[in-house]
Formats: C-alpha cells, sequence, structure tokens
C-alpha cells in the first residue's frame, strides 16, 4: 500500500529558462503561508541562487541543499526565513555549480521534514536535465508555468509529456505573463496554450511591472495587487478549493 502523504511536494517547472518559476515559486508560497499553510521553496538551481535574493534572505543563507543532502548539516539549520513573510522557508541552492543532487538523497530530505512542513515547492532550473529529472523524482505532482507565446508553450508541452513519462500525471498549468491586451497575444487565446500543454490550468497571471519589481528588489507586493490575488486563488485552488478562473 502507497504511503498516505503528509505534506504536498510539487515541482514548479516549465522546459524554457524566464517563464516565471522562481517568481511564482515566491509568490505562491507566499499566499499558502497566509492560509496557515508551513511552506518550504526547495531550489534546484545549482550555483544560480536568485531565491534567497526574492527573499531579502541573502545574508543569512549559510548552508545550502548540498550540505543539506550530503549530511553536513541538520535540514532546519540550512534554512533560511523570507524577510517579509514570516513562515515562508528556503533551503537555497548548492552554491557548487557542479552539484548533482541524488533522487534519493533528496527523497529522504522530504521523509525526514514531512512533519515540518505542508507544501515544498521545488524550483528547479530551466531545461530539462539532472536538476529536472531528480526533482521529478521526489515531486509527488508538478505545476508547469508557461509564457503566451509559441516556444514557451511547445516547451511547456515537452514538459508535461514527460512529467507525464515520469509518473505525475496531475500537472498544474499557470500561464504567467499574460499581455493586457489581447492583441498583444502571440499565440491565438489562452485555449490553445490550455491544448497544446494538455494540463488543467490552475491559474493566470498578469504581466504586471509591479511583480517584475518586487521579485527583482527582494519585497512584497501591494495586498490589493492583481497579482496577488491571482496568487491567492491558485493557493485556494491547491487546497481544493473552487475559485472561479476570471479570465480577461
Ligand atoms: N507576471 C510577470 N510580469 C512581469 N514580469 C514578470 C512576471 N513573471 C516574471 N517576471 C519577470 O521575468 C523574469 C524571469 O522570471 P523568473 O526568474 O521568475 O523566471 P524563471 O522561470 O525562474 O527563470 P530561470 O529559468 O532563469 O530560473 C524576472 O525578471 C521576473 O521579474
Ligand atoms: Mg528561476
Amino acid at each position: 500500500m502507497g504511503r498516505m502523504p503528509v505534506s504536498h511536494i510539487r515541482l514548479i517547472t516549465s522546459g524554457k529558462g524566464g517563464a516565471g518559476k522562481s517568481t511564482v515559486s515566491v509568490y505562491l508560497g507566499g499566499a499558502l503561508v497566509r492560509r496557515g499553510k508551513r511552506v518550504l521553496l526547495v531550489e534546484m538551481d545549482a550555483g544560480l541562487r536568485s531565491l534567497d535574493i526574492m527573499l531579502g534572505a541573502n545574508e543569512s543563507a549559510v548552508f545550502d541543499l548540498a550540505d543539506v543532502l550530503d549530511g553536513r548539516t541538520d535540514p532546519l539549520r540550512a534554512s533560511v526565513e523570507c524577510a517579509w513573510q514570516p513562515g515562508l522557508w528556503l533551503l537555497p541552492a548548492a552554491a557548487d555549480a557542479a552539484f548533482l543532487p541524488k533522487a534519493e538523497a533528496l527523497r529522504r530530505f522530504f521523509r525526514e521534514t514531512e512533519k515540518v512542513y505542508d507544501y515544498f515547492l521545488i524550483d528547479t532550473p530551466a531545461g530539462l536535465g539532472n536538476g529536472f529529472e531528480v526533482s521529478a523524482a521526489a515531486a509527488d505532482s508538478a505545476i508547469v508555468v508557461a509564457t503566451p507565446d509559441p516556444v514557451s508553450v511547445r516547451d511547456a508541452a515537452k514538459t508535461a509529456g514527460l512529467l507525464f513519462e515520469r509518473g505525475l500525471a496531475d500537472t498544474k498549468l499557470i500561464v504567467n505573463r499574460l499581455p493586457e491586451k489581447p492583441s498583444q497575444m502571440l499565440v491565438p487565446d489562452l485555449d490553445a496554450v490550455i491544448d497544446e500543454v494538455g494540463a488543467q490550468l490552475i491559474g493566470v497571471i498578469p504581466e504586471d511591472k509591479e511583480l517584475m519589481q518586487a521579485s527583482a528588489g527582494g519585497g512584497p507586493l501591494s495586498p490589493d495587487s492583481l497579482a496577488v490575488w491571482e496568487f491567492e486563488g491558485i493557493a485556494a485552488r491547491m487546497e481544493g478549493c473552487y475559485v472561479p478562473l476570471a479570465i480577461r
């Protein structure tokens, strides 16, 4: 009989770089925390960190994923808390770009800390290399982030197909950076994106200057911004609540 999951291990992936995986990890993580969930962001971009800056926690990051998986430190000592969203935690990526995590070590880490967190959000590097494979082997489901342009959508479709082959059947889709005007879309419409990726749409994030500035500067979004509202909708849907998707 399968193990009853105590916590949720969600892979955040895209195929194409720059689609918004890290941005989604941070602000979706924040929305889950505001629902009372304990969230750990696990950063897989070996050698290329960004979440520590986005969380305003770069000063406090001493240990990293490699230290934890290789047993040099305790997982809880290695995690750092977000400066602007208490309760949102990060296990920073390995500083060593050559670090190749093993799926079994990652699974063991999740088993050992599953009572401490309700959600693990794994922020994967771009592409379909080791970071993707190891995360897919340790996650129990995935969120694919795509921007509405032909290359991102094709890469997201490829990624969703690979996830399915890896046994992750319940992949959800977030469309990020939806342009303000339909005439600015580089694909026919949202339905075309959903059809090609072949995953259930769980949220749509608009193109948003404030979101770009907040993520670059490592700060929160204003509570009444459209993006915050969208991330809260996604968090609610992940928790099984029915929140209609308001698509312009
Ligand atoms: N909805 C949005 N509106 C405006 N800018 C956005 C939006 N989402 C992400 N961005 C910006 O796009 C850039 C890439 O985002 P992000 O770093 O989250 O992507 P990524 O998929 O994690 O990239 P990588 O593949 O390099 O890890 C950042 O400058 C971010 O601020
Ligand atoms: Mg990233």
